[in-house]
Order: C-alpha cells, then sequence, then structure tokens
C-alpha cells in the first residue's frame, strides 16, 4: 500500500497520484486534474496553509511542543525571552547569546517620546486598552519606516526585537491611560515580566519591585501563549505578512484577529460567563443553556485540541501558586464546579469539549489585579514572538501572497436597469 492518495475527477474519468508527505497531501494538483474547480473549507476546518517548522500540536493526545520542546518543560526550567529566542532561532540560545538578546531586549524597552505623550493621551478616556495597543503596534511602522526593507535579515532582527521589547510598554501605557494615571518608563534592572509588572503598578516609590511569585508566575503564561501554530491571529500574521507589509502592521492585524471573544478575548469572556451566572444554583440551568445552544462555555473547546488543552493543565498549577500570594478568585470554585460538570456531560464529551488555555488564566489575571479589559493585551504580549517567528519563516519560504479563490453562489450576468424604471 503505497503512502498517497488518488482522486478521479469523474466527469473525465481523469486520475491523479498524490503522494501523503508529514501528514499531509499538496492538494496544487489536483489544479492539473480539474483545472477551475476550488477545493471548499471555510474556517480551513481541515486545510493546512503552510508548512511549519516551529510548533508541533497533536490535538488527540494534547501535546504541544516549541521546535521539539515539551510545553511542560520550557514552563517548568524556561523563561520567556529565552522561549522567545527558541521559537525564532530553532534552537535553545547559549549562555552568550542568551546575554546578548536580552541585552538587546531590556535597551530597546523605551517608546519614542511622541509616541508616549501624543499619541497615547491622545485616546479617549474609556478607550479600550486592546483598542490602544492594536493602534501603537501599527503607529510604531511610523517611526521605523526602515522596517519595509523585509528582505534583510538583520533589519528583521532589530525590528522584531523592536516588537518583543516595546509591546509590554505600550501594554502598560494602555493601562495607565485608562485608569488616568501618569505612564511609567521601563527599568532596565528588572527583567521581562517584572518590568512589565513595574510599568503596570508602580505609583510614586522611586522602584516598583513586584512579588516574585507573581512575576515568575506571569513569565510562565507568557511562555504557555507564545505561540499555537496555525491559530486564527498566526494565520492573519502570516496572510498580512505575504503582502511583504512590514511587520509592525501585520502584527496589528494580527492583534485585531485575536481580540475577537472566539479566539483571545475568550479569557475576558470567562470572567464575564462566571460572574453572570452568579452562584452554585445556577450551574445547571446555565449548563442547560449551553446544550440547547443558547449560550457558549467559554473557555471549553478548541479547533485542534480533542483532548485537555496541555496548557490549562499548567495554568491549573500556576493558579494555586498565586492564589497562595493574592488569596483565592471567588470564582475559582464555581469554575472549578463548572469544569467538574462539563467532563461529565455527554454533550460536552461527545464534541471533545475540554477546558482550553483560556478558562482559568483570567482567574489568575484578576487575582494579580489586571482589570478584565487587560487580559486579551497580556495574551497579545505572549503570543508576539510566535507570530514574529511565523512571519519570520514565511519569508524565509518565499511565500507566494495568499490569495485564495471562492466558489461563487451569487446571480448571473444581468443588465443595469435605470433608477426610473426599479
Ligand atoms: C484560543 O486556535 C488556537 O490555537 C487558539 C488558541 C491559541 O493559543 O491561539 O488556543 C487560543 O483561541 C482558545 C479558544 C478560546 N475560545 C473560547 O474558549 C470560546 C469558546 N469556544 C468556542 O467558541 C469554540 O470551541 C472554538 C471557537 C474555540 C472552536 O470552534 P470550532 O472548532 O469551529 O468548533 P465549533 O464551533 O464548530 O463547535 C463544534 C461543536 C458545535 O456543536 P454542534 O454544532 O456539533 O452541535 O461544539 C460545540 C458547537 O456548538 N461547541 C461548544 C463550544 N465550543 C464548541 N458548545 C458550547 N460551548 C463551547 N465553548
Amino acid at each position: 500500500m503505497s503512502e498517497s492518495i488518488t482522486i478521479t475527477d469523474n466527469r473525465t474519468g481523469k486520475s491523479v497520484e498524490i503522494p501523503v508527505v508529514n501528514g499531509g497531501v499538496d492538494m496544487k494538483a489536483i489544479q492539473g486534474l480539474m483545472p477551475g474547480t476550488w477545493i471548499l473549507d471555510p474556517g480551513f476546518t481541515g486545510t493546512a496553509s503552510t508548512e511549519s517548522a516551529i510548533t508541533d500540536l497533536d490535538g488527540i493526545n494534547g501535546i504541544l511542543r516549541y521546535r521539539g520542546y515539551p510545553i511542560e518543560q520550557l514552563a517548568e526550567k524556561s523563561n520567556f525571552l529565552e522561549v522567545c529566542y527558541l521559537l525564532l532561532n530553532g534552537e535553545l540560545p547559549s549562555a552568550a547569546e542568551q546575554e546578548k538578546w536580552v541585552h538587546d531586549v531590556t535597551y530597546h524597552t523605551f517608546v519614542h517620546e511622541n509616541m508616549r505623550k501624543r499619541f497615547m493621551e491622545g485616546f479617549h478616556h474609556d478607550a479600550h486598552p486592546m483598542g490602544m495597543l492594536m493602534s501603537g503596534i501599527a503607529a510604531l511602522s511610523t517611526f521605523y519606516p526602515e522596517a519595509k526593507d523585509i528582505d534583510d535579515p538583520f533589519n528583521r532582527y532589530k525590528q522584531i526585537n523592536r516588537l518583543i521589547s516595546k509591546v509590554p510598554t505600550i501594554a502598560a501605557m494602555a493601562y495607565r491611560s485608562s485608569i488616568g494615571m501618569p505612564f511609567n518608563y521601563p527599568d532596565n534592572e528588572l527583567d521581562y515580566s517584572a518590568n512589565f509588572l513595574s510599568m503596570m503598578w508602580k505609583i510614586a516609590e522611586p522602584n516598583h519591585v513586584p512579588d516574585p511569585v507573581l512575576a515568575k508566575a506571569l513569565d510562565v503564561l507568557l511562555i504557555l501563549h507564545a505561540d499555537h501554530e496555525q491559530n486564527c491571529s498566526t494565520t492573519t500574521m502570516r496572510v498580512v505578512g505575504s503582502s511583504h507589509s512590514d511587520p509592525y502592521s501585520a502584527a496589528a492585524s494580527a492583534t485585531g484577529a485575536l481580540y475577537g471573544p472566539r479566539h483571545g478575548g475568550a479569557n475576558e469572556s470567562v470572567i464575564h460567563m462566571l460572574s453572570d451566572i452568579g452562584s452554585y444554583e445556577d450551574l445547571g440551568p446555565f449548563v442547560e443553556s449551553v446544550k440547547a445552544g443558547n449560550s457558549r462555555l467559554m473557555g471549553f473547546g478548541h479547533r485542534v485540541y480533542k483532548a485537555y488543552d496541555p496548557r490549562a493543565t499548567i495554568v491549573k498549577e500556576q493558579a494555586d501558586k498565586v492564589f497562595a500570594v493574592t488569596g483565592k478568585s471567588p470564582l475559582l470554585d464555581m469554575a472549578l464546579k463548572l469544569e467538574e460538570i462539563a467532563l461529565n456531560d455527554d454533550y460536552f464529551k461527545s464534541r471533545n469539549l475540554y477546558p482550553n488555555v483560556d478558562f482559568y488564566t483570567g482567574l489568575i489575571y484578576q487575582a494579580m489585579g489586571f482589570p478584565l479589559n487587560m487580559f486579551t493585551v497580556l495574551f497579545t504580549i505572549g503570543r508576539m514572538p510566535g507570530w514574529l517567528a511565523h512571519w519570520q519563516e514565511s519569508l524565509e519560504q518565499g511565500q507566494r501572497i495568499s490569495r485564495p479563490r471562492q466558489i461563487y453562489t451569487g446571480v448571473g450576468v444581468r443588465d443595469y436597469v435605470d433608477v426610473g424604471s426599479r
């Protein structure tokens, strides 16, 4: 039996045999067999849009590996900046490479003063931090016009470095703007995650030193969010990047995709959902409304995972460490009970619906003091290296511009009718 498939066009009796390579089949051969007949797959439920060597997902067995390293080991032994390096370069850094990388990121955390004073202060008082962050990332393209030279590897590195360095600074400014507080400058004496917390929470003290348990927990959560193969926002990054747009414009587009409640916005939706349910007594009726199709169990379900999201397991472990410092979230017991009910209910089991990364992260963020409208901002900081690694890989692959076809189902040709005759 050969590692291939054969497709026959019964209209012509012609067939084509296509080899199965790395678990996929190259469908370009279809065009030779039946020109002008397109493969329809809205939402890409069965389509691989590219080949990639960055992240390996096994949705059936709940496995996630970055460049071959299991997410469990990286969460336990690595740190976010080291994982950024791994995703971008394919290997863990040597001590010297790590020192240079950390230095390059640390000393690019400042943004242009026009960005701080005139751009970020220009938003309305109740602007959502995600809208400010998405706009700020796009605005960076106006400060670094040389970013359009995407064919120069060193220039790509500089822009990648700037995005990873400056996104926490813009994110913290978005938060401070939303509460009417002055912006904090980065503190280069702190590591990446601690510096972000300092820019978020520093008030009048000379230096803000975050609780090390909370800074470490945030760093682990950023690792868990760093990449996830061709999710909606990463696919957006690749599609926009395929037009040879600059990386800031592509990353702003990806941020827009992540903003949606079906994707990165789910962590915020989980808290709204748990708060709206209100009490234990209302858990049962809520589950019934989900099964009736009237509600969604936010933080549950996944296009790829048909088992427990391995990230959710690690998030739950981090939750215990955070709550030991902050006190337990009043919504935690509700979430645990909801999970227990769902995991034992055939509606969810038959659809392979398990907690995903978003089910518990919101509880941790809320306990750490982040307002709900900052949750997806945190996801953006975490996912930035993944977006950039895929952007860089697609350029190195020489990916053609993304331009799918469609199946036209509209009306046939007809002549124009003057308005007086309609
Ligand atoms: C992320 O892709 C990624 O990798 C994303 C992500 C990443 O790291 O980038 O992992 C991050 O986005 C996680 C997902 C966060 N979103 C949510 O938690 C929102 C709630 N989840 C769903 O909206 C849904 O599960 C999706 C969007 C995540 C997946 O959607 P699919 O694959 O298109 O699944 P579907 O909507 O076709 O659902 C299949 C069935 C349907 O029932 P039937 O029509 O067969 O009767 O499962 C049901 C759905 O109604 N279903 C749910 C459900 N999710 C799916 N029913 C109730 N509650 C849910 N959460």
